[in-house]
């Protein structure tokens, strides 16, 4: 059976990663979280004082792109983990103020040029499932399997909430709803490879499915794709 390529695209918390990392848990392929890229990009912006609340130093940024290298590694759990320059950056990479600036930096053309690049040496030998904003338009637009994800914003906003009180961070629903708001204009407004659906992409609007149904419905489609 030969393998390929799925794209799973949607907007923000909206369990694409969730969907993406369990179908390649269960058919044995690469997961790759595109998105964790951007946040990466965000925290590197962060250490290096080149991004405040307005500005991004693109300069330094642009001067210094090549030398941001970013890597997936599975822990001793099966999970994959996210290391940038060769440090283990994924608890760093999952708070607000860097998922704020990766919404920032990923309008940046030459950002998206790099990881775009990065990302499609991944799937080179196929077997890869990887999750996004873009990959279904941009990264592998000749992906066999292409999912479009969608939820309402309140659904998003509520599942992002539970998330973040489970690991104890303090938030509130309007916040947190705003937030995604802000995210969604960002991500389909901007010039740079906007979020939007492959015209051959399937949509699945999970607001009132279940994990486990919303998981058999990927299943089935990339059955479909790879028995065929
Ligand atoms: O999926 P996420 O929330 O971890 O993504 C972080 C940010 O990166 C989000 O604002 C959208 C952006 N992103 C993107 O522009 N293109 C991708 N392929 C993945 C994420």
């Amino acid at each position: 059976m030969s393998k390929i390529i799925v794209a799973i695209d949607g907007f923000s918390s909206c369990g694409k990663s969730t969907m993406a990392k369990e179908l390649a848990s269960e058919v044995g392929y690469i997961y790759v979280d595109s998105g964790a890229m951007y946040r990466a990009v965000s925290l590197f912006c962060i250490q290096n004082g080149w991004m405040t609340q307005t500005v991004i130093n693109t300069d330094e940024l642009e001067k210094n792109i090549k030398s941001i290298h970013i890597e997936f590694k599975t822990n001793a759990e099966g999970k994959s983990e996210t290391y940038l320059n060769g440090k283990n950056v994924e608890t760093e990479i999952r708070t607000l103020e860097v998922a704020n600036g990766a919404s920032r930096v990923s309008t940046i053309g030459f950002v998206r040029h790099e990881l775009v690049r990065q990302q499609q040496l991944m799937g080179t030998k196929k077997g890869i499932v990887m999750d996004g904003r873009d990959i279904g338009t941009v990264v592998f637009p000749q992906a066999e399997l292409k999912i479009f994800v969608t939820a309402s914003p309140e659904t998003r906003a509520q599942r992002r909430l539970d998330e973040m009180t489970g690991k104890g961070e303090k938030a509130n629903f309007e916040e947190v709803l705003a937030n995604v708001k802000e995210r969604d204009d960002r991500d389909q407004n901007r010039t740079e490879s906007p979020l939007r659906k492959a015209e051959d992409a399937i949509v699945i609007d999970n607001s009132n499915l279940t994990r486990e149904e919303q998981r058999q419905i990927l299943r089935t489609l990339f059955d479909e794709k790879t028995f065929s």
